[in-house]
């Protein structure tokens, strides 16, 4: 799960994801990652810890850190937020297989839109409110087709 800053959209896409494999005990593992590097090392921003923990979701241990090439290796799908993130990731990319695993995550849900998760961080409440649904909603296709590609 990649956004620009790895402190609002992406911890919460982790933590989200992450909720529903442990439910469903999805052979899975989860990860979230920014482009950007002025967040290294910070907890996830207060509004999405606080959106997460009213859906019974801790976000509070992830620490954020920067996307890095070794990633392509270690996970079957990057999923970005929005067409800055995607396009910072394919430029990353060395070959076709790396390209080939990165998706923009609304993607999952309105295949022939390119529809952006916004950056909710200058934005008020109500921002992170509408985050946290799209996420849900995206999530769970992704839970759903990873437990039809493992059952
Ligand atoms: P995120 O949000 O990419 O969803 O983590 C942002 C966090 C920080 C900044 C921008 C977006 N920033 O400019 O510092």
């Amino acid at each position: 799960m990649v956004c620009l800053g790895n402190i609002c959209r992406s911890p919460l896409a982790e933590g989200i994801m992450h909720d529903k494999i442990t439910k469903r005990g999805l052979p899975a593992e989860v990860d979230s990652a920014g482009t950007a590097a002025y967040h290294v090392g910070e907890p996830p921003d207060p509004r999405s810890r606080e959106i997460a923990a009213k859906r019974g979701i801790d976000i509070t241990h992830q620490r954020a850190r920067k996307f890095e090439v070794a990633d392509f290796d270690r996970f079957d799908k990057i999923y970005a937020m929005d067409k800055f993130n995607y396009s910072d990731i394919i430029h990353k990319a060395r070959n076709e297989n790396d390209k080939k695993k990165v998706e923009m995550i609304m993607a999952t849900v309105h295949p022939t839109n390119t529809v952006d998760v916004p950056d909710p961080y200058y934005g008020g409440d109500r921002g992170f409110e509408k985050v946290y649904e799209m996420l849900d909603s995206s999530c769970e296709f992704i839970a759903d087709m990873i437990e039809k590609k493992t059952s």
